[in-house]
């Protein structure tokens, strides 16, 4: 049977991937505000029995999630079969715990609004720190899935005698992965984050890495100074302007120019959030964890 894909706003070009690789149709829905602010969904294409996938990545999460429950919930009442959200980019997952009394952790809250209305998540690298599996917190089925491959071939193919620079110790994961997998060595640097915008970064000794071209790897790059102050410091310690390689493409602001303006000789992401810095396409593992 056929599934059907429907593509969130946004998501049309890695949808249109997805529709091709599962050989699926494309779903017809229409979405709009009314004049007064409030959402207005249809559904377009019949899916009664149908197994339908809903492209949706969650970067800016609260601009989306009524329209996208509401879709949600819609393709149950028209009778869906299997609901499948792929949200590439999974939102609130840093919040994962009480850095302060009284905070929310909306990691739980929010998979605890999404849970309900789905079968299944599909979602790639999503911030797993101190929750260590997604079934602690999702009670939908959740496959993740991951970058390093994808992101160990562009370096491969792009980088000659790369260094990879993990920016702090929840990057390890990533990080070490990818450096197996690219052949190369990885150093993993220590970061306190004093607020938003305020990282301190520490490196430990690097000299005899000097020869190499250094090559950030993250999850995320938000605010970007993660990998801002990495850089600037990397070039104090005279290295090469870095390649930075995030998987989501947040960037929030005007971030993207900032970590250009520190010095980042390449921004590379994946296409997990649709960013002019899309260099790595995951939309093949996407299709293989569906079919
Ligand atoms: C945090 O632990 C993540 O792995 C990233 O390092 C972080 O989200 C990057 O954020 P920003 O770009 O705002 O520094």
């Amino acid at each position: 049977m056929r599934k059907i894909v429907i593509a969130f706003q946004g998501n049309e070009n890695i949808a249109a991937y997805i529709v091709d690789g599962l050989m699926a149709s494309l779903g017809e829905i229409e979405m709009r505000k009314f004049p007064d602010g409030e959402t207005y969904v249809r559904l377009i294409t019949d899916v009664l029995d149908k197994e339908v996938v809903v492209v949706a990545t969650l970067h800016r999460p609260d601009d989306k999630f009524l329209s996208l429950v509401f879709l949600l919930r819609l393709l149950r009442d028209g009778g869906a079969s299997k609901i499948t959200l792929v949200a590439p980019y999974l939102a609130y997952m840093r919040q994962d715990k009480q850095f302060k009394p009284g905070e929310a952790v909306t990691s739980t809250y929010f998979s605890e609004l999404i849970s309900p209305f789905i079968d299944e998540l599909v979602t790639i690298d999503p911030h797993l720190h101190r929750h260590h599996s997604m079934n602690e917190i999702y009670s939908a089925n959740a496959k993740v899935l991951h970058a390093s491959k994808s992101i160990a071939t562009w370096i491969k193919t792009s980088v000659s005698n790369p260094l990879l620079i993990g920016p702090d110790s929840e990057s390890e994961q990533w990080v070490s992965q990818v450096a197996a997998l690219a052949n190369a060595p990885y150093i993993v640097l220590n970061k306190e984050r004093h607020g938003d915008r305020n990282v301190e970064i520490s490196f430990p000794e690097i000299s005899s890495f000097h020869e190499r071209t250094p090559v950030l790897v993250d999850d995320i790059i938000s605010t970007a100074h993660t990998m801002i102050v990495t850089a600037k410091r990397l070039l104090e310690l005279g290295f090469n302007k870095p390649i930075c390689i995030g998987v989501h493409a947040i960037f929030a602001d005007n971030s993207f120019q900032e970590l250009q303006e520190a010095g980042a000789a390449q921004i590379v992401t994946c296409n997990t959030i649709a960013h002019s810095s899309n260099g790595i396409d995951l939309s093949s593992i996407i299709i293989d964890a569906l079919q």
